[in-house]
């Protein structure tokens, strides 16, 4: 069954009832940009980049040696509290090839993803434009950049039911290859953790990283029960040096087993 939307959802070009469940297929990308996309993750770009870096960039600082080898999968970290907490609504920002999307169990699932993936083909920001549901459990994974993230971050508090949790991948990169804002290597982190060191000054949101698939930042609503206190205002300038100096401090790693002791 297709069904189509007119006036203020123009953008949507209709919905595919599959069982029960309404899958919302909105046009938000034509092939041009899908072509850019490919293109900006192209080999020949990627090294590109790394000339770029290797001249103009932050030199390389060694590795970190974060192992998340037998550390829980972000599915089963999400999957277990979907189910834990009785979450009614899941939204899922960048779903890719939909591993986590198609892992998680409940009743609404939203997932945003301009390229594939999901059930919303726009980019985050132009799906908070027009999103008018409130979720229990957010993922955060589309692009991964502070500017980005940040906003993801900003966007998912105002949809977030009260108990609920915003969860943020890859905030625990191991090297400033894996960190640069531009991506040029298959293990791609970004500088996403800038946006969690930031979010931990907030006295009134709870803030820890999972110690696991690639660090998990974990936002909750509620008193900051270990506030960051530190005088940084610019948080876009932050180097990877810095990160290796201050992330046990700045991130506060936690392991998912004692993490479930809390929440
Ligand atoms: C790392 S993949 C997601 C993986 C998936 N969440 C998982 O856990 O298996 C990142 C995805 O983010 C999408 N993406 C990139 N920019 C985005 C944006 N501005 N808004 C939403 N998604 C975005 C990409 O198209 C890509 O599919």
């Amino acid at each position: 069954m297709v069904e189509h939307f007119h006036g203020k959802e123009e953008v949507a070009s209709s919905i595919l009832a599959v069982g029960t469940k309404k899958i919302y297929i909105i046009k938000g990308m034509n092939i041009f940009s899908k072509k850019i996309y490919r293109l900006i993750n192209s080999k020949r770009i990627f090294k590109l980049i790394y000339f770029f870096y290797k001249f103009f960039g932050e030199k390389d600082n060694g590795n970190i040696g974060f192992d998340f080898s037998n550390k829980p999968s972000r599915l089963k970290i999400v999957s277990d509290t979907v189910t834990r907490k009785k979450f009614n609504s899941y939204l899922e920002i960048g779903c890719f090839d939909n591993k986590l999307f198609n892992h998680i169990n409940t009743i609404n699932k939203t997932g945003v993803d301009p390229i594939k993936g999901g059930t919303i083909r726009l980019t985050s920001d132009d799906f908070f434009r027009i999103n008018k549901e409130k979720y229990d459990c957010v993922w955060i994974d589309g692009l991964h950049t502070y500017p980005q993230v940040r906003k993801d971050i900003i966007n998912s508090l105002k949809v977030l039911n009260d108990n609920g949790i915003i969860f943020v991948h890859d905030c625990l990169p191991n090297n400033v290859h894996a960190q640069r804002r531009l991506r040029y290597t298959q293990e791609w982190n970004g500088d996403v953790w800038k946006a969690i060191v930031e979010i931990r000054k907030d006295n009134n949101l709870d803030v820890y990283t999972l110690n696991a698939d690639h660090g998990i930042g974990v936002i909750l609503k509620r008193i900051n029960k270990n506030q960051l206190k530190i005088n940084i205002n610019n948080f876009n300038k932050l180097k990877f040096n810095d990160f290796i100096q201050n992330h046990k401090l700045w991130m506060n790693i936690i392991e998912y087993e004692d993490f479930k002791k809390i929440y």
